[in-house]
């Protein structure tokens, strides 16, 4: 049996080791999952520990995903172009690092939503981390357009400086025309806000897309909904960058389909 295990603080609310569990019994893949509760102060001492005690890798999550880019000896293009990573494999004395948040947002959007995002505008909203792992995988599909919206300007124009003029930044209010895609980065689902986007951002094609996922539609997708867009949430996305994460681990891809329906009607 190969050990592994999500690592955060808090951890007890994550779906993770259900979601891996059904993944191992699908493939047929011999591992177990667990919970790690690490000190917010002993991130590092934590993987020690882990790989002292034979873990093969981990999933990573809040407060520590940045922490976990920088202490690993090896970085995918798509982690170093995050600065932040979520999924670690131990392996020939190497830690790897990858971020598979990014690959599991186009994966929900463009398979599982039927939305190619080649020759789309898209608008992102937020600049924090859920936004910076998306932006070289939203690239690489090819949009016609990325613009970065944020509260605070200047971190917009941080990220964006990062990607070479491939990305534009724009305020919420300078919002003049609607966009094929508008992807909800920012964490204000959970303080109940809204991003204070025009109307006009919306049209009847748009997908509006939360990163976040409840029990009930966010806030931002009721604010979406109730200008005419089509709107979906997060649970696809942490469905497949768990898939994603697995398939780094065990080189064999899991459906998600089925589980995605599942955890939809246990929320
Ligand atoms: P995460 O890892 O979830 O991205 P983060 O790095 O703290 O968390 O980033 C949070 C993002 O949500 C930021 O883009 C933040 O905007 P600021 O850069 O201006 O702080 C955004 N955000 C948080 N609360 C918000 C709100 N009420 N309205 C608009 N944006 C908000």
């Amino acid at each position: 049996t190969d050990k592994y295990c999500v690592i955060g603080n808090p951890i007890a609310q994550s779906r993770s080791p259900q979601i891996h569990a059904v993944f191992a019994a699908q493939t047929g893949q011999d591992i177990s999952y667990e919970r790690c509760l690490a000190p917010v102060d002993d991130f590092a001492g934590t993987i020690g520990r882990l790989v002292a005690e034979g873990y093969k890798g981990a999933n990573v999550t809040v407060p520590f995903k940045i922490e976990a880019a920088q202490i690993a000896t090896r970085l995918s293009e798509r982690g170093r172009a995050a600065g932040a990573v979520n999924t670690l494999a131990f392996r020939d004395g190497e830690i790897y690092a990858d971020n598979t948040d990014g690959a599991g947002l186009i994966a929900d959007i463009v398979r599982n939503a039927g939305v190619p995002l080649a020759g789309k505008r898209v608008l992102m909203l937020g600049a924090g981390g859920a936004a910076r792992g998306a932006v070289l995988p939203i690239l690489t599909e090819g949009p016609r357009e990325l613009v970065i919206a944020n509260r605070t300007r200047a971190t917009a124009e941080a990220l964006a400086a990062q990607f070479e003029g491939r990305v534009a930044v724009c305020d919420f209010a300078d919002i003049d025309a609607p966009f094929d895609v508008i992807i909800n980065a920012t964490s204000a689902s959970l303080a109940a806000a809204v991003p204070p986007l025009p109307p006009l951002a919306f049209c009847p094609d748009t997908l509006a897309f939360d990163m976040m996922y409840a029990k009930d539609p966010t806030v931002f997708m009721e604010f979406a909904a109730a200008h005419g867009a089509k709107v979906r949430d997060g649970l696809g996305m942490l469905v497949e960058q768990a898939a994603e994460a697995f398939a780094l681990w065990r080189g064999v891809r899991p459906g998600t389909e089925q589980l995605l329906k599942e955890l939809r009607s246990k929320l």
